[in-house]
């Protein structure tokens, strides 16, 4: 199959696989323990039903989005994720051009391959930088500014990374620190020769965007080291306090889970959190986000942008999770197994299943447009007796 060919999400996860050597997917597609957030992520949207309504002109369907002041094609934009260049060489800066011409943002994550500057060139209105605060806060200081120097309009801060998480995918591939590769694993790498061949021309992708902190002229492996020596750390409310005052732009906290984090985000005024359990890489027994959102964004209430992200394989998730009250959504593994299988183009295709299927859901729900979604076209329940309940509850009470 060609990557044009590919129809939705299994498809690209298909050929991402087909590509990829075992140790580069599962990176991709792992959580961490037993992968139970993983497997509850994509099962709660099953508890939800769209209702459909008719007698509506849904001949043409608008899914244009304002966030932030700028106008959006649609209500989905890419997800950061870290060592894109992995499994394709330059994936951050294809991410970041698929998302351009699709008009949706694209997250830069803190631990790319690519540059803040490079992004800053090529998708200034587009891109977004998520930062993973480190150790020492005057690299947290310096990466701001990079980004502010940079154009970029939205800084988001990943709070859902206090350690690191125990993903058994990748102790047992050996894709640890340092690399222990077993002779198995490597042996399954040779069945990928597309993929290897990059591999062995460029060589292990490097933190771009952490280089110039690190000792000079150090390794790509020694870079490795130093940003592990830098990062996870717990990021605290003080510290998101002190990022407030140090960004001018608009500020995003990434991985909010509970009502009353959110309440602490607006209060330091924050403008916008991803209500997100990092797609179940984090802590495994985390609700998943579409459960906790309704009552998150009955917390946030105009005081904050509620976006969402975390188990997105289908246009009618997004639509679920635009009907519980997230203003936008974004997909991390969907656009990322595109990029891996197809580069921009993979990417780029991604984003045009996913328009696709949220436009014919639209139609077919009798919802012309995005901005009229909510919990009026999940099944049909008194108006308000949907929200803030998890959709375990709301059908107890039917
Ligand atoms: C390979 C991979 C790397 C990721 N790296 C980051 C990262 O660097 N920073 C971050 O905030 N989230 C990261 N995430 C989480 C995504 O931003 C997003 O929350 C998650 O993928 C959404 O779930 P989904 O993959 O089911 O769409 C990563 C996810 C994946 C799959």
């Amino acid at each position: 199959m060609k990557i044009e060919q590919a129809i939705n999400f299994d498809d690209l996860r298909r050929l991402a696989k087909r590509r990829l050597p075992k140790i580069a997917f599962d990176f991709i597609e792992g959580g961490l323990e037993d992968e139970r957030g993983i497997a509850r992520n994509y099962e709660a949207f099953a508890a939800y039903d769209l209702v459909p309504r008719y007698g509506v002109d849904v001949a043409t369907c608008n899914q244009s989005t304002t966030l932030f002041g700028r106008t959006y094609s649609g209500p989905v934009g890419i997800a950061p994720t870290g060592l894109a260049g992995l499994f394709r060489p330059g994936s951050d800066l294809m991410l970041a051009a698929a998302a351009k011409t699709a008009n949706v943002p694209f997250i830069m994550s803190g631990s790319a391959n690519g540059s803040i500057e490079d992004l800053g060139r090529i998708a200034p209105e587009h891109g977004w930088y998520q930062l993973y605060p480190a150790r020492d806060r005057a690299i947290s200081e310096d990466m701001i500014k990079r980004a502010h120097d940079a154009g970029l309009s939205t800084l988001v801060i990943t709070v859902d990374v206090p350690t690191n998480s125990k993903r058994e995918r990748n102790l047992r591939n050996g894709f640890t620190r340092p690399l222990r590769m077993t002779t198995r694993t490597k042996l399954e790498a040779l069945l990928h020769p597309g993929w290897l061949g990059v591999f062995l021309r460029t060589g292990m992708p490097v933190f771009s965007n952490w280089q110039k902190y690190a000792p000079p002229g150090a390794s790509a492996a020694q870079l490795a080291d130093f940003v592990a020596e830098q990062t996870p750390i717990p990021v605290l409310w003080r510290d998101i306090e002190g990022f407030r005052r140090l960004w001018p732009g608009k500020l995003v906290v990434k991985g909010i889970m509970h009502p009353d984090d959110a309440i602490r985000c607006a209060a330091i005024g924050v403008d916008g959190i991803m209500v997100s359990n990092h797609g179940g890489r984090q802590l495994d027994r985390s609700p998943a986000p579409i459960e906790v959102l309704p009552a998150i964004a009955a917390a946030a209430g105009d005081k904050l942008t509620v976006m969402f992200d975390s188990g997105i394989r289908r246009g009618s998730d997004v639509i679920v999770a635009l009907c519980l009250g997230a203003k936008y959504a974004f997909a991390g593994r969907f656009t990322l197994y595109g990029a891996a299988a197809g580069g921009t183009a993979g990417a780029g295709h991604a984003l045009t299943i996913l328009r696709d299927e949220i436009g014919r859901t639209m139609a077919q729900m009798g919802a012309p447009d995005i901005l009229n979604l909510g919990p009026q076209f999940l099944t049909w329940a008194p108006d308000e007796t949907r929200r803030n309940v998890s959709p375990a509850l709301a059908r107890q009470a039917l």
